[in-house]
């Protein structure tokens, strides 16, 4: 078989691509689907992991940006904007350095884990930390695209959507047929959208017997819409989904409803809690708001609306890297030693 060269190449017949698009490509996608033999175990179901957090910046965010980069180059765009909460900021700037173009990214001051701004440093974007929320800096990135020459890159832009449907497709070819249910995170709710319109498009060509429920996961203290209303000031440990007003709020909930799903607020102890599991027990490191997909999983489960036996597959959307100080947070447990083998053979309490 051919060696594996990115989303586009990969799935280009589904995707708004032309023999004339240029394919700005780090060979995204194709990532592990795990079992997860915990999770099963704890929930009497066939659980499996969608490690987003394998892709080539780290998270999900490739997948729309390989498709999204390259239509704007193809336009001939010089410079790409987003607003992020740090992925998109990552990937973004990654796939125009990769282009050859620039790209400008607008962050929440003070709150974007500290890998993501790291990765938008070297990789070369223009940062600029505004005093405010995820959905201000989104508000002022669609401005400057409407009256500027720069290219939004948002989940606003259905070319992003378009590219990140491909996980459905991915999860499909590999179980051989659409789970029960797919669990993930929501923020502003591009990849619920996404992941529900890959899935529609691969039963509606016979390719899937039919598609799962969705089940999306939002924190509880920026869950609008759980409670059907915007979160003026959204707080949450898990920064990625520190959001009050998603973009693509029809969508979501489009996806809830035509899928039979759910969308459901975790708790920032539950999405810790699970956290903490999932790289423990199934030794998958994911940043918090990845981990929001289990604990909602979890708390169903608890909460018995989970039947036993069905097929789960959580989308686990960034990689633990990416926010070391949510990992070192209350402290760790380590021993010293000298350099002599007796001393950390004693710290190990290797006796014998
Ligand atoms: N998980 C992670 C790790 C994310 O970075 C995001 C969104 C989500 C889940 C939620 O996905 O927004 O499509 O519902 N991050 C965006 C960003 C907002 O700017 O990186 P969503």
């Amino acid at each position: 078989t051919r060696p594996w060269r990115g989303l586009i190449d990969g799935y280009r017949a589904w995707l708004p691509v032309t023999d004339a698009t240029p394919v700005i490509s780090l060979h995204e996608g194709n990532t592990p689907l795990v079992p997860a033999a915990h999770l099963s175990a704890l929930t009497g179901c066939d659980v499996w992991l969608k490690v987003e957090g394998a892709n080539p910046t780290g998270s999900f965010k490739d997948r729309g940006m390989t498709v999204a980069v390259s239509k704007a180059v193809e336009a001939g765009a010089r410079t790409v904007v987003c607003a992020s909460t740090g992925n998109t900021s990552a990937s973004a700037a990654a796939y125009a350095a990769r282009a050859g173009i620039g790209a400008a990214v607008l962050v929440p001051r003070g709150h974007i884990a500290l890998g993501k701004l790291a990765q938008a440093v070297r990789y070369g974007a223009e940062i600029v930390e505004v005093t405010g929320s995820f959905d201000d800096c989104l508000r002022i990135a669609r401005e400057l695209a409407e009256h500027h020459p720069v290219a939004l890159v948002n989940s606003v832009n259905d070319h992003r959507l378009a590219g990140q449907q491909t996980v459905a497709f991915e999860v499909v070819d590999a179980l051989g047929d659409a789970p029960d249910i797919h669990c993930l995170p929501v923020g502003n709710a591009g990849n619920i959208t996404a992941a529900w319109r890959g899935y529609d498009a691969y039963a509606t060509a016979g390719l899937a017997t039919g598609r799962p429920r969705l089940w999306g996961f939002q924190a509880a203290g920026a869950a609008p819409l759980v409670h059907g209303e915007v979160v003026a000031e959204p707080e949450t440990v898990a920064t990625a989904i520190r959001i009050g007003n998603p973009a693509s709020w029809r969508g979501a909930i489009d996806a809830r409803d035509s899928s039979g799903g759910l969308i459901g607020a975790v708790t920032d102890e539950q999405i810790l809690d699970a956290y903490r599991l999932v790289a423990r027990h199934e030794g998958v490191f994911v940043e918090p708001a990845s981990a929001a997909g289990i604990a909602g999983l979890l708390a169903e489960h608890r909460a018995g609306r989970l039947d036993a036996g069905q097929r789960v597959v959580v989308t686990v959307t960034g990689n633990g890297l990416k926010d070391p100080d949510a990992s070192m947070r209350g402290g760790y447990e380590s021993t010293t030693s000298s350099a002599r083998t007796a001393d950390v053979a004693q710290a190990l309490r290797l006796t014998s």
